[in-house]
């Protein structure tokens, strides 16, 4: 493990509190060249022109529309996506139906079938044989009332095949190709865009794992490749790499074996995409990657991969307060080396992960904003950075937002950039980009290939964020949201303080939760080494205390199982020692008998 000296400034930034993190944030947007005012107008325009194109809600958009993840239904929809195609057998699949919808009854005075079940249906069964079956049954009636009869009368594995017809057909929405051919192909049907594709696959549990990801990162750069041209890598189209499905154990505790395992195969593939000219981009991940995020990109620098070639991309997620100083590290390195890198600048797919652990873990404090406004005007600061960086940094932009899209139309006017957005996602947004302020260069749709066991994770941060109340899609596919309601400049929303209780004081007012160590977090797990160390100097002696005072005898040592090591004494209690606990406690009887119960409480307490 080792800490590099020249991200102090970076990890010092992270633990400052959220509220003068935003102050710095906003004086830093006070002066930018995007205005409220323009990038509101500009904003309004895309929105009210994506809005005027009409109906275009994906299966995906109308679900969460519909069942909301505030609501039962909604939470019930993710439970299913999330695990029932990873179900191996009907019998098991079937009790997770009839746990999760099958007899329930959603909402008061509603129809006996729950909707859910009735909607899923309606989609899964429109699919392969179970269409054979509608057509069998020959009916003119209405089909929704005709499934609503199948599924009250047919058995579990009429339920159980469309539901399961129905999720894949949740996750095909977000999905370009089952292989890289077919989605090489798809894509260069779209002319007007470019793709990175991501060979599905992610948290590497095994080497044999970690392998599979790699050989087929390795032979989808070798297809794409094919029919990319020289010049500038970001004419043709690139891959994206996720580190974590390349090693089992990429975490900042196991340094040494992401240099040793992890980083050579990286350098490889970089090596590979580099020779066919195609932009390679490494995703961003948890949070707690971060570190090692940075020395793999630092390895491929130092390595020469960027020497004379632009192709070379690294993420970074606004929704870190840490995220303006990776960008000046990242700038920093480049400048050093006399090289242009490229940067895709996203919000962060991670949020509740992050929130969650961070609790679990009991942290005082969360490496992410608590609130939305917050992420976003980071990640109006970052593309300000990003606009003083271009001699060395080449900026993509990821965003469905159009709030945000039209901050950076504004922001980089007249300037070389690249907007991204995620296949099945955001193209409403997009379009009315493309229509009213043009970026200079064609969109690049992120564009993930593989099969449903491969999808399940991905698929799990696509719901959420398209139904996230926060989530601009998910706004923007409501009636009920007006164009006005949502062109608001991020600047204009005042800040509040956050109600997401943190890891230590989940529990109050009952209690205090214990205190965790964030081991991903350079210099923690090193402070408590330094602190085990301390403890163990084998010279502490612990003995019985009998009516306050402690009892005299030969200390033992007392060792660590695993190591041996002595890490303290003991003095055992003997039996003169427990005659006199008991003589004690004897003594003391009547008078704690008589204090009464609140007394006794209070002192046990
Ligand atoms: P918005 O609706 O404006 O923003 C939603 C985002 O705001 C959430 O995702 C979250 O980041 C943040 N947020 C929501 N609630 C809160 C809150 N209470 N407090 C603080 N922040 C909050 N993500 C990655 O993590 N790594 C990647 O490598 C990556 N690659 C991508 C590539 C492309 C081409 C695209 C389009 C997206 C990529 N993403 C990646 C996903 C991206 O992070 C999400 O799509 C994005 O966060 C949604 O942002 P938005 O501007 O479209 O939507
Ligand atoms: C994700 O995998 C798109 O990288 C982003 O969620």
């Amino acid at each position: 493990m080792t800490i590099a000296p020249d991200r102090a400034a970076l990890r010092a930034l992270a633990r400052r509190p959220e509220t003068e993190i935003v102050s710095d944030l906003r004086r830093a947007l006070a002066d930018s060249p995007a205005t409220v005012e323009a990038t509101t107008r500009r904003g309004l325009a895309l929105i009210r022109k994506a809005k005027a194109e009409g109906e275009r809600e994906t299966l995906v958009a109308q679900l969460m529309n519909r069942y909301r993840l505030s609501t039962e239904e909604g939470v019930v929809l993710m439970c299913l996506a999330e695990a029932l195609l990873r179900v191996p057998d009907s019998a098991t699949a079937n009790a997770l139906i009839r746990d999760k919808i099958a007899g329930r009854r959603w909402k008061e005075g509603e129809d006996e079938d729950s909707p859910l079940i009735v909607a899923l249906s309606a989609r899964g069964l429109s699919l392969g044989s179970a269409t054979l079956m509608l057509d069998a049954l020959g009916s003119k009636a209405n089909p929704l009332t005709l499934l609503k009869a199948m599924v009250r009368r047919s058995g579990e594995p009429v339920i159980r095949q469309a539901a399961l017809a129905a999720m894949k057909l949740l996750g095909q929405q977000f999905v370009m190709g089952q292989t890289i051919d077919a989605a090489v192909k798809r894509a260069d049907k779209a002319k007007t865009e470019l793709a990175s594709f991501d060979m599905l696959g992610e948290a590497a549990r095994t080497a044999e794992d970690a392998r599979r990801y790699y050989d087929s990162y390795a032979a989808a750069i070798a297809r794409i490749g094919r029919d990319a041209r020289p010049g500038d890598p970001f004419a043709n189209h690139g891959i994206s790499i996720k580190l974590s499905a390349l090693h089992p154990r990429y975490e900042y505790l196991q340094g040494d074996r992401v240099r040793d395992e992890l980083i050579p195969n990286v350098v490889e593939l970089a090596r590979a995409a580099r020779a066919v000219n195609i932009p390679l981009m490494i995703d961003a991940e948890e949070s707690d990657r971060l570190e090692p995020h940075m020395d793999v990109y630092a390895a491929l620098i130092d390595a020469g991969l960027a020497d004379d070639w632009a192709g070379l991309g690294i993420v970074i997620q606004a929704y870190q307060p840490r995220a303006p100083e990776v960008i000046r590290w990242v700038a920093a390195k480049a400048r050093a080396r006399g090289v242009k890198l490229s940067m895709r600048l996203v919000k962060g797919a991670y949020w509740d992960t992050e929130i969650k652990r961070a609790q679990t873990l009991g942290l005082d404090d969360f490496p992410v904003f608590t609130a939305k406004n917050h992420t976003d005007l980071n990640y109006m600061v970052c593309a300000q950075i990003l606009r003083e960086c271009q001699d060395c940094l080449f900026p993509a932009f990821a965003s469905h937002n159009a709030m945000t899209l039209a901050f950076v139309a504004e922001l980089f006017d007249g300037a070389d950039y690249e907007l991204q957005r995620l296949h099945g996602m955001g193209e409403g947004a997009h379009d009315a980009i493309l229509a009213l302020s043009p970026p200079p260069r064609p969109v690049r749709v992120y564009a993930p290939v593989g099969t449903h066991r491969d999808l399940l994770a991905y698929l799990v941060r696509r719901l959420l964020e398209n139904g996230a109340n926060s989530s601009f899609v998910h706004q923007f596919s409501d009636p009920e949201v007006t164009a006005e309601d949502l062109a608001v400049d991020p600047r204009s929303i005042a800040s509040v303080p956050t109600t997401i209780p943190s890891g230590l004081h989940l529990f109050d007012p009952a209690r205090r939760n214990s205190r965790g160590y964030d081991l991903g977090d350079p210099g923690v797990p090193e402070a408590l080494m330094a602190a085990i160390a301390g403890a163990r100097r084998g010279d502490v002696v612990a003995a019985p205390i009998v009516g306050g005072a402690a009892r005299d005898g030969r200390p033992e040592p007392v060792r660590n199982p695993a190591t041996g090591a002595t890490v303290g004494q003991v003095i055992e209690a003997d039996a003169a020692a427990v005659d006199a606990a008991v003589a004690t406690a004897r003594a003391a009887q009547r008078d704690w008998s008589l204090a009464g119960g609140a007394f006794r409480a209070e002192r046990l307490e």
